[in-house]
């Protein structure tokens, strides 16, 4: 089977989830970040080098209750303590995408010392998380980088600012929770991808669904534009 080198995930229905289950949408949340490691092993085990997990949007950050937003952050506090250890044994090197200078400065910090303990010189995973990411901005501040350096406004400069730039653009992107669009997210990074949309919600994602994507991404033709 022909593998892909990026696969990114829009990892959409945790509230439905947790709302339809338990009458309560958090609880969605709590489900919905325990469900990744599976398909960080999955990676691992498949020698997939790339994973991009869009987390929360700009949008989300702004335009949700105050209250779901800081769950969110304590959760994902606690999930990073609870597996860096397991991070570092594995060799995933952790990318948080996003204006992390917007966000909650005691958050910020343990981002960042996430990020400084999981650097190696032989990673076998980037884990790329997109946290109060907004594919617009990131395409603007590209291109105000290009204009601060004086650089040629060419696609291979504004590319070279994109924060994915390590992992390169995704040859698959996945969405679950049932709707059909990209919520601002890798917006010139998927200009070639392959799209998945499962109506699942993200905590009932299996790496079933994940393995019958790859057969499905198997059979597809890709041309660029040939
Ligand atoms: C995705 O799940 C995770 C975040 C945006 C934080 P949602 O919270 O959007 O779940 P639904 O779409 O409301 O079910
Ligand atoms: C996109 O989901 C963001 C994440 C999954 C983190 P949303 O639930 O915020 O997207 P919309 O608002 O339905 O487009
Ligand atoms: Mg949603």
């Amino acid at each position: 089977m022909n593998l892909p080198n990026h696969i990114a995930i829009i990892m959409d229905g945790n509230g439905r989830w947790g709302k339809k289950k338990y009458n309560n949408r958090l609880l969605g949340h709590e489900k919905g970040i325990k469900n990744i490691k599976k398909i960080i092993e999955y990676c691992l085990s498949k020698e997939i080098s790339n994973l991009t997990i869009y987390a929360l949007s700009k949008d989300n950050l702004v335009k949700r209750n105050k209250y779901e937003i800081n769950n969110i952050f304590g959760l994902l506090k606690k999930y990073l303590e609870t597996n860096i250890e397991y991070f570092k044994k594995n060799k995933v090197k952790i990318n948080f995408i996003g204006e992390l200078n917007l966000l909650p400065s005691s958050l910020r910090k343990i981002l960042l010392l996430s990020e400084k303990k999981l650097r190696f010189l032989k990673k076998k995973l980037t884990l790329n998380v997109a946290i109060n990411y907004s594919s617009k901005i990131e395409i603007l501040n590209a291109m105000k980088k290009i204009l601060k350096y004086k650089k040629k406004i060419n696609i291979k400069n504004l590319e070279s600012y994109l924060f994915t730039k390590v992992s390169g653009h995704p040859e698959i992107i996945i969405r679950t929770g049932g709707f059909k669009r990209l919520s601002d997210f890798l917006l010139w990074q998927a200009a070639y991808s392959e799209l998945f949309f499962v109506t699942k919600f993200w905590p009932d994602f299996k790496v079933k669904d994940l393995e019958n994507i790859l057969i499905k991404f198997n059979k597809i033709k890709r041309n660029f534009g040939k």
